[in-house]
């Protein structure tokens, strides 16, 4: 059966409460945009894609009960949702790349009405959810040329289904050379402190019968040191127009061990996810999450009572580290300064 992480159902977004995953499958239907912006919060919904989409359907959430033909009072709760929404997770650029796909459509509109901008927000976010689903299968039809009879892969987090409409990007690689007939096996990260790996990337890789190991974030050493790493793929939450690229902490340091121990290293990521108005990743905010994340597991606390925590979401891996970036458009090799402009659209 296919995941649906997140769809417009009767005037609300029903998302897959990932937090409850594996052990409960329940969905969440925003009615309202306060109930998707606690959500993003949160990690209901979750992966810098998905956000993407979230973020537009919660701009329509914000002003669907809007009555009547006021157009500066209707601009107003425009505008004001959009800031909000933007306000609920720092790092993935799809969530802010998205809001400005639905501020263009004002912007490029300036004699609709209500009702016709009402419509045209409605028809953007159905084609932002669309655009998603087509740019991750073209992703892994991609990626998976890279993927060869007897590969062992690596991949950190949820970069899967789970983490766009429903398909994925690094894990949308295995889905596509699967399809191809590919054997091979993939090594799951378990992500500390949120377990994507071991909850959420197990789960989906296991439902589409792909064979999955489990592994603690600190045995990926030693793993690539004993030759069982063959090939990295990881997604993205931001990558500037050098190629430094943020994703879920301990990325870098599988970039890092990857280059000692010559495994070739690539992050998978659509359009969406790149910001070319940065030059490098020294600009990209990091996520700083509450230290119960940390202290507390499944919530138990762990860690002795009183300690400082330190609590990053992402860390960024220097563009230098990375074998290339699977892209909709193709695999973008280094140079990537020059190679990201020339291969990708600008908007
Ligand atoms: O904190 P999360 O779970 O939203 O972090 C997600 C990641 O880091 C993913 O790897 C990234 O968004 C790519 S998803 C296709």
């Amino acid at each position: 059966m296919a995941i649906e992480t997140i769809k417009w159902v009767s005037g609300c977004a029903r998302i897959i409460d990932q937090t409850k995953l594996p052990n409960k499958f329940e969905y969440i239907y925003c009615r309202d945009v306060a109930t998707m912006w606690q959500a993003i919060k949160r990690l209901s919904v979750r992966g810098a894609p998905a956000i993407g989409v979230a973020a537009a359907f919660g701009v329509l959430l914000g002003i669907q009960k809007f009555k009547g033909q006021d157009k500066p009072k209707f601009l107003k709760l425009f505008n004001k949702t959009c800031d909000y929404l933007a306000t609920s997770r720092p790092t993935a650029v799809n969530l802010f790349n998205m809001l400005n796909e639905m501020r263009a459509v004002v912007a490029e509109n300036p004699k609709a009405d209500v009702p016709a901008l009402k419509k045209l927000l409605h028809k953007r976010a159905m084609e932002i959810f669309k655009e998603d689903q087509k740019v991750c299968r073209t992703m892994g039809d991609h990626g998976a040329k890279l993927i060869k009879n007897g590969m062992k892969a690596l991949t950190v987090c949820n970069a899967g289904a789970l983490a766009t409409v429903d398909y994925g990007t690094a894990l949308g690689v295995f889905y596509s050379a699967k399809r191809q007939g590919k054997k091979f096996s993939v090594y799951s990260c378990e992500t500390r402190p949120l377990l994507q790996g071991a909850r959420l990337t197990c789960w989906e890789l296991l439902r589409q019968k792909i064979n999955t190991t489990l592994i603690c974030d600190n045995m990926a050493a030693s793993l690539m040191a004993k030759g069982q790493v063959d090939i990295i793929f990881t997604g993205a939450d931001r990558i500037a127009s050098n190629g430094d690229t943020a994703n879920k902490i301990g990325t870098y340091m599988l970039a890092v061990l990857a280059r000692h121990h010559s495994i070739p290293f690539y992050i998978v990521a659509p359009r969406s996810t790149f910001d070319l108005k940065i030059k490098s990743g020294k600009q990209i905010p990091i996520e700083e999450r509450k230290s119960d994340e940390v202290t507390h597991f499944a919530g138990v606390r762990i860690a002795a009572k009183g300690v400082k925590v330190y609590n990053p979401a992402f860390d960024v891996t220097p563009a230098k580290l990375i074998t290339g970036i699977v892209t909709e458009h193709g695999i973008i090799h280094p140079p990537y300064v020059k190679n990201i402009y020339e291969n990708l659209p600008t908007r």
